[in-house]
């Protein structure tokens, strides 16, 4: 069975007053001191609501992928709090956290971070294997079809084009059907129609099953498929726009643009 995804599938109302799958609260994030200090994170509060798909957009070096990384507890803060539900990531040790991390999150590398030994069904059940649970096989099949891996589950990631590999990445995330999802440029290596089959099922993902996903892009059009936009600016949150389209995110882009040359 073949299931195409429109994107013209109405968006679905803002729900800014929902239940936070995940929250960050002044949270800081410094790299290097002295003269190599990078503020990365400056005190950034934000909430995502679940069941929503919400796009985070900014210049590169915005801090974007540190925003991320901080909530997924991928990577320590410098400041201020993290939570996954209302689980407080900043205060759980090491173990907790990898648990955390693999029975309730899902991440799309920007540098997909597959295992080169595995073949690409391997790569996409390993977060279940790892946490001995079988996969729901009716929902792997859907989720390799869409992504279009059919006919290279068995290939190993340099058999694979970089836009195969990332879709390797996108259906490892979505396989175990975790709490929240975070990509970082899922879609960045696709051609326009994989692409687009991606967005439209991470965004149906959202509508009739309650996933929650966080997407990093730089794409005007990929944003659009998300119910709500926060765009970042040198490590702050500077706007907050729901029910996007391409048109109003890239309006949005130009007048920040407009108003980081001004100042
Ligand atoms: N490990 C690190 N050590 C030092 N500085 C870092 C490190 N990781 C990121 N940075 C710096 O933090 C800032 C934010 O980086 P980040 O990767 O979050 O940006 P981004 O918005 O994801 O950019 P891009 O769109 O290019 O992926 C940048 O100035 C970057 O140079
Ligand atoms: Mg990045």
């Amino acid at each position: 069975m073949t299931t195409t995804y429109s994107s013209r599938v109405p968006a679905a109302a803002p729900a800014p007053a929902g239940v936070a799958a995940a929250r960050a609260t002044d949270l800081s994030k410094v790299y290097g001191q002295g003269e190599t200090k990078v503020v990365a994170l400056d005190a950034v509060s934000v909430e995502f609501q679940q069941a929503q798909f919400t796009a985070i957009m900014g210049p590169s070096g915005s801090g974007k992928s540190t925003l991320m990384h901080c909530m997924a507890g991928l990577d320590s803060v410098t400041g201020g709090s993290a939570l996954i539900g209302d689980t407080e990531l900043t205060k759980l040790k090491d173990k907790k956290l990898t648990q955390l991390r693999r029975d309730r999150i899902g991440f799309i590398f920007q540098a997909y971070n597959l295992l080169p030994t595995l073949n690409a069904l391997e790569n996409i059940t390993l977060p279940l294997d790892i946490a001995g649970r079988k996969a729901d096989k009716a929902w792997l099949d859907r989720v390799i079809e869409t992504v279009g891996l059919s006919g290279r589950l068995k290939h190993r990631p340099s058999q694979l084009s970089g836009g195969q590999q990332q879709r390797v990445a996108v259906a490892r995330a979505l396989a175990s059907r975790p709490e929240i999802i975070f990509g970082d440029e899922p879609t960045g290596n696709l051609d326009s129609r994989s692409g687009a089959e991606v967005l439209g099922f991470l965004r149906n993902s959202v509508r009739e099953l309650g996933q929650t996903i966080v997407m990093v892009t730089h794409d005007p059009v990929a944003a659009s498929y998300a119910d709500r936009v926060v765009f970042l600016a040198d490590g702050r949150i500077v706007d907050d726009l729901f029910g996007p389209t391409a048109e109003s995110v890239l309006e949005r882009m130009k007048s920040l643009d407009a108003r980081v040359r001004t100042s």
